[in-house]
């Protein structure tokens, strides 16, 4: 695997592969790798002949007072974990290489609609900058497939609409979400939390369950959630949102069938997110 943070040097090996005929395989991440990065490479090597990833932790798609400087950093680790996956080549630019200019100065795409609410609304600026450096990542590489894990779900849904709206030639792959065999998804920011912290914090995907079960069965959403709110209290988290849309972030209608129950909540200092999918039944589909 090489690894280059040199824009050029990135762009002649890529074009070299696309004249051999490879397709290429893009898997973004901030590092920090975990096994649910490393299913992310597995679904590129499915798909394509050459696998770039890429670690960046994005200082545009932080808040003032959110984890970047002390986001986990762990480069060394990552390379071997890239390397032993089957990963190519590995792009690892500094944020003088991608925004020369600074932050303040830096062109962003901004995608609408699906970047508001839910962790667009506790975190404004965030989208817009993830829509805005995946766009960079997709310039740069110029991918046939890229892979997202489906448990940053709304950025996954925001990352298929620029393709769509920008006309992108890129497959975007949805990745479903590696967890814990407590059913906690694998996530770098898990690394923050203590060991309390971390028994408790499964109770997020066990709620999402319950919500999801009660609602398959006929139950009303509102109420369904109401009980899940109280559940994440009771169990030391300060939720953020818990809210029930349809698969591409629409409001629930009386016809929707496939649905996705969404929540975020604090545990201490850490904020985690999670989803599940679900089907409503016909007579449930109210809200
Ligand atoms: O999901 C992430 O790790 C990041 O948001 C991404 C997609 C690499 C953009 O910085």
């Amino acid at each position: 695997m090489h690894t280059t943070s040199d824009v050029c040097d990135l762009r002649t090996r890529l074009d070299a592969q696309r004249r051999a005929g490879h397709r290429i395989g893009l898997v973004p991440t901030m590092g920090n790798l975990h096994r649910g990065h490393l299913a992310l490479v597995e679904a590129a090597r499915a798909r394509c002949d050459t696998i770039v990833a890429t670690i960046f932790v994005n200082p545009l798609q932080f808040g003032p007072n959110e984890d970047l400087d002390n986001y986990p950093r762990t480069l060394d680790a990552d390379k071997a974990k890239l390397e032993a996956a089957g990963c190519d080549l590995l792009f690892t630019p500094t944020p003088q290489v991608m925004y020369p200019r600074g932050l303040e100065c830096q062109t962003l795409v901004r995608v609408p609609e699906v970047s508001e609410g839910l962790c667009g609304g506790s975190r404004p600026g965030h989208f817009d900058g993830v829509s805005t450096v995946v766009n960079m990542l997709f310039q740069l590489t110029q991918p046939d497939v890229a892979c997202f894990g489906e448990k940053d779900y709304q950025q996954l849904a925001v990352i298929r609409r620029m393709v769509t709206d920008l006309h992108m030639p890129i497959d975007v792959i949805g990745v479903p979400t590696v967890r814990e065999d407590s059913g906690l998804a694998l996530s770098s920011r898990n690394g923050y939390l203590s060991d309390a912290e971390h028994a408790t914090a499964a109770e997020l995907q066990q709620t999402l369950r319950q919500i999801r079960d009660a609602l398959q069965a006929g139950g009303d959403i509102q109420s369904q959630l109401h009980l899940g709110h109280e559940r994440l209290s009771r169990a030391g988290f300060v939720p953020d949102y818990l809210e029930v849309r349809t698969p591409d972030l629409g409001a629930v209608t009386a016809t929707t069938r496939e649905a996705i129950v969404l929540a975020a909540a604090r545990l201490g200092t850490t904020r985690l997110i999670d989803n599940l999918s679900l089907t409503l039944p016909r007579e449930a589909a109210d809200a």
